[in-house]
């Protein structure tokens, strides 16, 4: 999916050990669709060469306020003009002062104070050692950048450069392109708390066995991922997958439904949505053993019998929380047949104003989706998409029902 196709960034660099990573970061953009126009600092050429930025971004690199080859000569002011966003990354501890007192001796900031600030979002991806990082003079300039408009992207924490290990690496590639993504996404959600549930759930029948499902959790996490976008602050209670969380979101890992409905549980006093997506098992073992069962040779097979886990979704709606208008719950139903007419029984089953209808087999593991979003008036269809842009006209959906309902 190019998410970023007619977006046109302006991608800045300035001095820092981060800017091998901007190269990559570069790529991820025009793979995405973007048009990227690269402005460099002087110190940013010291790490990485205009030639390597020119290559991949398939643009000149704009480097100094003095070229002459710009028809007008004020590059600074060309830059921005066809702009969607600016993005800073590497962001050093210099550069972020002298956007923090609006100094104007490089091209790169003096585009930043020269842009049209309530059209061109300008994004800072901080990078530097973990003592600059938490030094007052720049928690000092950072509160400033943000107080004058600026998007102050967060650092990752581990290993850098220099040997020591603390706060204040730049984000990886991959996750400055989902802030980037985000940032063009309406923020329908901003101030809600959302709690999803996602993937199968896991239950013992010894130590080495166990009963699951097929379910991949590709749909619940793109909601999640969507959620966030849309400016919530998520909560992902996650079964056994091995998809890479959402940058953002926070996630608990559970295995079994009873492990699932105590972390829900827990926090869904604080949320204001719920999207249960998990595909719970209905049933775990009675008596799950300490032991491996183990095979005698005789042709007997163990006698194993089930209880049946706790309905999460049917909890936590028909709970006084779920039944006040503090809590949104939405369920999901993954049916072979007759699609509607099961999703609404499942709905009043539930209790749950909301109930969202797929085809089981047409699902689990796939990249892609059709969904039937069944309320008390009826049933609306939202089209076969990948899973991703379903979320995103999911949430606008229950965005659109929460405001609707004051
Ligand atoms: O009853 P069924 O499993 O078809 O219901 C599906 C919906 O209920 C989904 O939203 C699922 O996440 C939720 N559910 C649950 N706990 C269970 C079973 C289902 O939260 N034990």
């Amino acid at each position: 999916m190019k998410e970023l196709a007619g977006k046109h960034i302006v991608l800045g660099l300035t001095g820092g050990i981060a800017c091998y990573k901007s190269a990559e970061l570069c790529r991820l953009l025009i793979k995405a669709g973007a048009v990227v126009q690269v402005v460099m600092t002087s110190a940013a050429e010291q790490f990485i060469t205009p030639i390597t930025m020119q290559a991949l971004s398939q643009r000149p690199v704009a480097l100094s306020q003095w070229d002459a080859r710009e028809a007008n000569n004020m590059a600074h002011i060309n830059l921005t003009r066809q702009a969607d966003a600016c993005l800073i990354a590497p962001c050093s501890a210099d550069f972020i002062a002298k956007l923090a007192q609006g100094r104007a001796d490089d091209l790169l900031s003096l585009m930043c104070l020269a842009r049209p600030i309530d059209k061109v979002p300008l994004l800072i991806a901080p990078a530097m050692n973990r003592e600059m990082w938490s030094h007052p003079t720049t928690r000092r300039h950072l509160a400033q950048v943000a107080q004058d408009g600026a998007v102050v992207l967060g650092v990752g924490c581990g290993e850098q450069a220099c040997g020591e290990s603390g706060d204040g690496r730049m984000l990886e590639p991959q996750e400055l392109l989902d802030e980037l993504i985000a940032l063009f996404q309406p923020k329908v959600l901003a101030g809600q708390k959302v709690l999803v549930t996602a993937g199968p759930t896991y239950e013992a029948i010894d130590p080495v066995r166990g009963i699951t499902n097929l379910s991949s959790g590709k749909m619940g996490f793109a909601i999640a991922r969507a959620a966030r976008e849309a400016g919530a602050d998520v909560t992902l209670v996650a079964g056994p997958v091995s998809l890479a969380s959402p940058y953002g979101v926070q996630r608990v890992n559970v295995r079994s439904a009873s492990d699932m409905l105590q972390a829900v549980i827990q926090r869904v006093d604080d949320a204001s949505i719920f999207i249960a997506t998990a595909a719970v098992a209905d049933w775990r073992a009675a008596q799950a053993s300490d032991q491996k069962i183990k095979k005698d040779g005789s042709g007997q097979t163990p006698q194993l019998s089930f209880v049946e886990n706790p309905d999460i979704l049917a909890t936590v709606a028909q709970s006084p929380r779920g039944q006040s208008r503090a809590l949104f719950c939405v369920g999901f139903a993954a049916e072979s047949h007759d699609l509607q007419a099961n999703a609404q029984a499942k709905r009043l089953r539930k209790g749950v104003p909301l109930l969202v209808g797929n085809i089981g087999p047409a699902t689990f593991g796939q990249d892609d989706n059709a969904l039937l979003l069944v309320d008390e008036s009826g049933a609306h269809e939202l089209a076969r998409d990948d899973k991703l842009t379903l979320a995103r006209k999911l949430i606008a959906n229950i965005a659109d029902r929460i405001q609707a309902r004051g």
